[in-house]
Parts: structure tokens; C-alpha cells; sequence
């Protein structure tokens, strides 16, 4: 391994360690006006996303979840332009939580950071350039909720670098996976659902991609 490569990997795993002091530390909750200007924000962009985001709907779904589970640290893996992030972020907002993102393209990260930045909740994200297969191995956790929405072929081994990470009470939830893109998408679906302790399902209401929620018991 090269030694730029290597401090690398060191600064995230001591960005990654300082993650469950910030969710502590963190301190506005969302305002009636902040709540406004992501509701206007969601509204306006609604229908225009073009970078493989997730649907509005499925973006609400995953809202209410983190809030309806009160769950703080959150990551999701496949930023794009941030759609599920800026609904991710909103929820955080409310929980007193923070979401990691991470994306590989720089332009989508990018734009990315510009639509957080829009939408009001940049400051409940950390959003990182980076390949997350190699970063969510690093990053410690313990998770409290998961997105999944990068590579499909990576569903298992995702899910796999991350279930002993997860919050005793977390979901872990998957896009694109009700008509899945990959072999690999329903070899996750079937590991995920024999897991013990584990309860597995799919969101009601979900758009026609699907997302599952693996939940962990308390
Ligand atoms: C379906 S899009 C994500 C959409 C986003 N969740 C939203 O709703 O706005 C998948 C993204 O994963 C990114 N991606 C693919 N492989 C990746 C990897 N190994 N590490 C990080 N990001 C990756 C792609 O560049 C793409 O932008």
C-alpha cells in the first residue's frame, strides 16, 4: 500500500472515531423555518433529479423511518447528487443525529454539497469522496440506520462489512431491490433474511425500485 494511501485510510478512520462525539455535540435541531425551507427545497427539485435518485416517495419513506425509530448516526453509502441525502439530513435534524455519505464520483459529490447546501441541512452531513468499498470498512460505527444505494454488486459485502456495526435497534435499509439489477442484490435479500435476531420486510408504499429494512432487536 502506497503511504499516501495509507494516511489516507488513517485521517478517516480519526475523522470516523470523532463521528459519535459530533452526534453528541451537535447542536441546532430542525426549526419551524428550517423544516420550510427543506419542504420548499424537496418541492422545487420534485421530479427533476436525473443522477439515478431515489424517487420523492422513497425518499419520504426514509425520512420517516429515522425519525419514527429516533435514530442518530446514520450512514448512507451512494450520495449521487444527494436527493436521499437532503431527506436523510432533514431527518437527522430532528433526531439530533448526522448522516455520513459517501460518493465516488467528484462532480456528483459536488453537486452534492451544493444541494445540501440549498436544501439548509449541509451542516447535518458529512459527506465524503471516496470508494465505499474500501471506507465503510474503515468506519466504525456503531450505526444506528443504514442506506444502501451504491453498487449492487456490493449489496452482500456491504451488509456484511456492516451488520456487526449496527446499533442494537438499527435498520439497515436497501434501495433497488424489488427488481433486482444484480445477482448479487438477491443473494443480499436472502442472507439478510435468515439473519437471527434480525427482522427483514419491505417498506409499504415504496416506489416501484423497492427498499428493504433489515431491524436489529433492542
Ligand atoms: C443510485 S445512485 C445514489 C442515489 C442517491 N442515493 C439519491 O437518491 O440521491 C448510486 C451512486 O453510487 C455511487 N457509487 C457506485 N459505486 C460506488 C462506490 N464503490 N463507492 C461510492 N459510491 C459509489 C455512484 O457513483 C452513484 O452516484
Amino acid at each position: 500500500m502506497g503511504s499516501a494511501l495509507r494516511f489516507a485510510g488513517l485521517m478517516a478512520v480519526c475523522a470516523c472515531v470523532s463521528l459519535a462525539a459530533e452526534v453528541r455535540a451537535q447542536a441546532p435541531r430542525a426549526t419551524p423555518e428550517l423544516d420550510r425551507k427543506v419542504q420548499d427545497f424537496l418541492d422545487a427539485e420534485r421530479g427533476k433529479w436525473d443522477y439515478l435518485n431515489v424517487p420523492y416517495q422513497d425518499g419520504k419513506i426514509l425520512h420517516d423511518l429515522v425519525v419514527k425509530g429516533a435514530h442518530k448516526a446514520i450512514l448512507e453509502i451512494g450520495t449521487s447528487t444527494g436527493h436521499s441525502t437532503v431527506w436523510l439530513a432533514w431527518a437527522a435534524a430532528k433526531t439530533g443525529g448526522r448522516v455520513v455519505t459517501i460518493e465516488i464520483d467528484r462532480g456528483r459529490h459536488e453537486r452534492a454539497l451544493a444541494n445540501l447546501k440549498r436544501a439548509g441541512v449541509a451542516e447535518y452531513v458529512d459527506a465524503r469522496l471516496a470508494d465505499a468499498h474500501e471506507l465503510v470498512k474503515l468506519l466504525p460505527g456503531p450505526w444506528d440506520f443504514v442506506f444502501q444505494d451504491a453498487d449492487k454488486e456490493w449489496y452482500l459485502r456491504y451488509f456484511r462489512d456492516l451488520e456487526a456495526k449496527m446499533a442494537p435497534g438499527g435498520c439497515y435499509t436497501a434501495h433497488n431491490v424489488a427488481r433486482p439489477y444484480a445477482r448479487q442484490v438477491i443473494e443480499f435479500l436472502d442472507y439478510a433474511r435468515k439473519r437471527p435476531g434480525v427482522s427483514f420486510g419491505f417498506a409499504e408504499g415504496a416506489s416501484g425500485e423497492g427498499i428493504s429494512i433489515s431491524c436489529w432487536s433492542r
